[in-house]
């Protein structure tokens, strides 16, 4: 097959049949779920979230019991747990790290390598893609502000030009906005190594979320999956991609009341950024677990527009490789190049 032969690189990286990653989702990307995605040929990725040590160890433990294939675990830099997250996959024999949530140092790819493993990470430009390969990180992963959960400002098409075709000679891996197969194989052919998905994953049979998240998902379109918006440059607001809903416009009064407290002097700068940083706390967690979609935080990638029935995972990589595999025959038919 073509698009197997497109994919060797990335498999090889990753150590699975295909060079797809299941992105890491917080509360979504558990042992069922990431088990099932390594034994259906592709790269799960275990979200460590704002877990402790001993949980992530359990977590890995019941996925290893589940599946004998490759996994990743995704640790959160901010997490007061790191170092000893990162312990517990070198003991644990995890084959990749996927650091995110901010830029990381040199110690920090050295510590992971010297632990056995590789390290994967995130960059929202150029010159910090370079550092970051001559730092020596294994691989890069290319998320744009079209994918779910925490975002950049950035678009997957302009980190492509931007990124992509300058480092070809690197291994990239591209996310946000991806599902079809022909979109697949045409960023392996422009140089990437292998695809990113996360939003089609989390409403799939095998995903542990609640059906309330899943259905909410599965009926928004993609220009219902927004990013906050931000009343003033003073209060500075994280951008996670989520279906808008109640909590959407709760959060918008809130920073309204902040500003006006704000402005009053009833309230000091940093207490006012502080209670705008806690009104999401737990909210993932109230959306995918308690199936609170109102409240909630409903994070999702505007590839919603095109995620319409619950599938299993098996069905979505089938699909995505035919797509690809057609797309590259007719291509080749189309445009003879030997
Ligand atoms: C509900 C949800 C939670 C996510 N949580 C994380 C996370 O904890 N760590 C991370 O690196 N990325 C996280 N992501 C991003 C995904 O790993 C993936 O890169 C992204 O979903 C790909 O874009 P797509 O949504 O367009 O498929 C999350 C995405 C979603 C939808």
């Amino acid at each position: 097959m073509k698009i197997l032969k497109l994919m060797e690189r990335g498999a090889k990286i990753l150590g699975s049949r295909y060079a797809i990653l299941g992105g890491a989702m917080t509360w979504i990307s558990e042992a069922r779920l990431v088990s099932s995605m390594a034994n259906s040929g592709i790269f799960g990725v275990l979200a460590s979230g704002a877990m402790d040590g001993d949980l992530l160890k359990q977590e890995i433990e019941s996925t290893q019991e589940k599946t004998r294939q490759n996994f990743g675990v995704n640790i959160i830099i901010a997490n007061p747990e790191l170092h000893n997250l990162i312990e517990v996959c070198g003991e644990k024999k995890i084959s990749h790290i996927i650091v995110a949530g901010g830029i990381l140092d040199k110690n920090l790819i050295d510590e992971i390598h010297s632990r056995g493993m590789q390290v994967m990470t995130f960059a929202p430009a150029l010159s910090i893609a370079r550092t970051l390969f001559r730092q020596g990180i294994d691989a890069l992963i290319l998320e744009g502000s079209e994918a779910g959960g925490h975002v950049g400002p950035v678009s997957t098409m302009v980190l492509i030009q931007d990124i992509l075709l300058n480092l070809r000679e690197y291994p990239i891996f591209i996310a946000g906005g991806i599902l079809r197969g022909e979109v697949v194989a045409s960023l392996l052919q422009l140089g990437a190594v292998g695809c990113q998905l996360g939003t089609v994953f989390a409403c799939c049979k095998e995903s542990t979320a609640h059906e309330n998240f899943k259905k909410a998902l599965l009926k928004a379109r993609g220009r219902n999956a927004v990013t906050p918006v931000q009343l003033d440059k003073k209060f500075p607001i994280a951008q996670v991609r989520a279906i808008e809903n109640l909590g959407t416009e709760k959060f918008i009064a809130k920073q309204r009341e902040t500003l006006i407290k704000f402005g009053k002097g009833e309230v000091a700068l940093d207490d006012g950024r502080l209670s705008l940083e806690h009104f999401w706390a737990g909210a993932l967690r109230r959306a995918v677990r308690d199936g609170d979609v109102d409240r909630g935080s409903l994070m999702a990638g505007q590839i919603v527009e095109i995620v319409k029935e619950e599938r299993s995972i098996e069905e979505i990589v089938l699909t995505l490789l035919t797509e690809a595999e057609c797309f590259l025959s007719s291509a080749a038919c189309a445009f003879p190049i030997a």
